[in-house]
């Protein structure tokens, strides 16, 4: 119980604070455009001040009142540093918004008193990163201010660290015991850090609960794979290529299992914290969040199905869409609400602060590989395939006008491919959205087609791309994608340009490992014979090895000095919460010759179309919770409403 003296205390501590906490090193106050030399852009930290200082009826925050809503999380590491976030809050929601802002406003300003009753108490919070386990040896700390106007989201650096070291950190309310979980962390190794092996985990496409176009139920998924990444406790940092949440409206909450919170498709900056708050409360991602530091991009449903820089396959930049689809909110408003709740919510640096969508950015992991993280979907793309404009997507896929990531990016992506071989990185592992290789798939008629939404629907910034590698003498390339929740297996070809040799691999200047989804629906909802019929579909393309799109899961990519190695795992369902894990395929990719190795996953894969035909339907898979390895099998994938 909290007396009126104790309440008084804490007001004199609340009080004391402001000379020792700050509210521009939480990040997200600074985001996603202000910084401390234009001030006038961004959350007005000054106002958010001078209303703290107003005498007001109610008493501070106590602890007691205030809890760690959704754990912690780290991310984005430096050799020297890390991003470390939390969220503590008097309430698990976020505070609602449904007035449309409108006016002088700044952009990304969402000054909450514009629209809803802003909480006139901030509440100090301070941050420990600690050397060891057991929390003692304090290395960095400090003490913020977060409030109403940012989610009551926490997000910081933390500074002065070592490189490819582990550290543990926590927060706690100022001057209480009021404390979050511990987290673990790690830094990134120094450039020039001579390394034996980093491992990452890639993850993609993560959907709560899904809607199944193609079959007669809802898809509803755990996040089991998430939870067998750290179990397993077999990598150092987490990447995660988007679509980490879903827009759409699904399930009725207290009705349906896993039914998405607000109810409805998500349009303001309410919704988007809402659904991002509800993703956090998900186990698995909390334990993921917890333990490794996580390197993540967006894909397009963190704003809207089948994204680009102009407007969505749902809501377009048009009158009669605007007026007739979703509560009125406008394509730039929708995606400013979006991109605001992601960075409150996500442990991400901002490389720019002058450039509030820029997300595309690197990480130098010692002389071993570059990881080049691009935006493929909503920074500057041209258009897409928005479903119904399918056919002129078709005839205008060529045009050298066409970009995916619009030149500022296009150009910086081509610096730091040339600066990552120039400086002696093994590896450049390219981190993106969209499957890089030109897979057309066979139609029952014997026709052609290819995907309006992927890297094939832009063939000048794919040759761009390719041109800029092979001119440049640019081997070992690794691009690794998500966003169609299947396992794709390539070499990194030229197709009709340069010289392929699809049976010994001869002619490649990389490899392409797209991964299937957390829990999206994949190529079939039925079977997994059932998804092989489709995969076999895309056996026309030479430079492609492997498809599977039944099982749900991840992949993890180890780079060494003389290879590098992905391993395939799929969640036998996703049905249920559960720990089994089933290894699908090994590929490996020797440095010297920066194409797949042959004989190709070591002759064998557990599922799909293989070029090579030796495929197991074993389903023996190990419980990553007891390590025991069984044959399983749940017969379904998806809950089945
Ligand atoms: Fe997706």
């Amino acid at each position: 119980m909290v007396t009126t003296t104790a309440l008084g205390l804490l007001s004199l501590l609340s009080l004391a604070a402001p000379s020792l906490a700050s509210y521009s090193v939480n990040l997200n106050y600074r985001s996603p455009s202000l910084n401390k030399d234009h001030i006038n852009l961004g959350i007005d930290t000054a106002k958010i001040t001078r209303r703290s200082l107003v005498k007001r009826s109610e008493p501070p925050y106590a602890p007691s009142q205030l809890s760690f809503t959704h754990s912690v999380a780290s991310g984005d590491p430096y050799a020297d540093s890390v991003i470390l976030w939390t969220r503590v809050a008097p309430s698990l929601n976020a505070s609602s918004s449904e007035v449309p802002v409108s006016g002088d406003v700044p952009l990304y300003n969402h000054d909450n008193e514009k629209y809803a009753k802003a909480s006139a108490h901030p509440i100090c919070v301070e941050y420990r990163v600690f050397e060891d386990e057991e929390a003692t040896s304090v290395v960095d700390q400090g003490r913020v201010f977060t409030s109403s106007d940012v989610d009551y989201t926490v997000k910081v650096e933390a500074t002065g660290l070592e490189p490819f070291t582990t550290y543990w950190y926590q927060f706690n309310v100022c001057d209480s015991e009021k404390v979050s979980p511990l987290g673990r962390t790690k830094t990134a190794p120094a450039a020039d850090q001579d390394l034996k092996e980093v491992k990452l985990a890639v993850h993609s496409c993560s959907n709560y609960r899904a809607f199944s176009a193609t079959g007669p139920f809802c898809t509803s998924g755990y996040f089991n794979a998430y939870g067998n990444v750290a179990r397993k406790d077999n990598v150092d940092y987490v990447v995660h290529l988007g679509d980490y949440i879903y827009e759409y409206e699904n399930g009725v909450p207290g009705v349906d299992e896993r039914a998405v919170v607000p109810p409805r498709e998500i349009f303001s900056l309410y919704d988007y914290r809402t659904r991002l708050g509800q993703y956090r409360t998900d186990q698995d991602l909390v334990a993921s969040h917890a333990k490794f530091p996580w390197i993540p991009v967006w894909d397009d449903h963190e704003i809207a199905n089948n994204g680009y820089r102009d407007g969505f396959s749902g809501l377009r930049n048009t009158e009669d869409s605007f007026l007739n689809y979703g509560p009125q909110v406008s394509v730039d408003q929708r995606k400013m609400n979006a991109v605001r709740a992601y960075f409150e919510w996500m442990p991400i640096r901002q490389v720019d602060m002058d450039d509030g969508l820029r997300i595309w950015r690197s990480f130098q992991m010692g002389n071993l590989f570059d990881l080049i993280m691009i935006d493929t979907r909503n920074y500057d793309r041209s258009i897409t395939d928005l479903s119904d404009n399918s056919e002129y997507i078709k005839l205008i896929h060529d045009d050298t006008g066409r970009s995916l990531m619009g030149p500022r990016q296009e150009n910086w992506f081509y610096r730091q491919l040339s600066s990552s071989k120039d400086r002696g990185a093994k590896w450049r592992v390219i981190g993106n959205q969209l499957v890089f290789a030109h897979i057309q798939q066979k139609n029952e008629d014997g026709s052609l087609s290819f995907s309006g939404d992927a890297w094939t629907a832009y063939r000048a910034n794919q040759n761009r791309t390719l041109k800029h590698m092979y001119e440049n003498e640019i081997r070992n390339n690794i691009n690794i994608a998500g966003d169609t929740h299947v396992n794709w297996v390539s070499d990194m070809i030229w197709e009709g340009t340069k010289p392929y040799n699809n049976v010994t691999g001869a002619g490649a200047v990389g490899v392409e490992f797209a991964g299937t989804a957390v829990s999206s629906t994949g190529l079939s909802t039925v079977s997994v014979a059932d998804a092989e019929s489709v995969a076999e579909t895309y056996s026309i393309n030479p430079e492609l090895k492997w498809v599977e799109g039944y099982y749900r899961g991840y992949f993890e990519l180890h780079l060494r000095q003389d290879e590098a190695e992905a391993r395939y795992f799929g969640c036998p369902t996703v049905a249920e919460r559960n720990s089994w894990e089933l290894p699908l395929a090994n590929w490996t990719v020797s440095h010297s010759e920066s194409h797949l190795q042959r004989p190709l996953a070591g002759g064998s894969v557990e599922a799909g179309y293989f070029v090579n035909g030796n495929v197991k339907h074993s389903e023996l898979a190990v419980n990553t919770e007891t390590g025991k390895w069984e044959a399983v099998s749940f017969g379904k994938m998806f809950i089945r409403d």
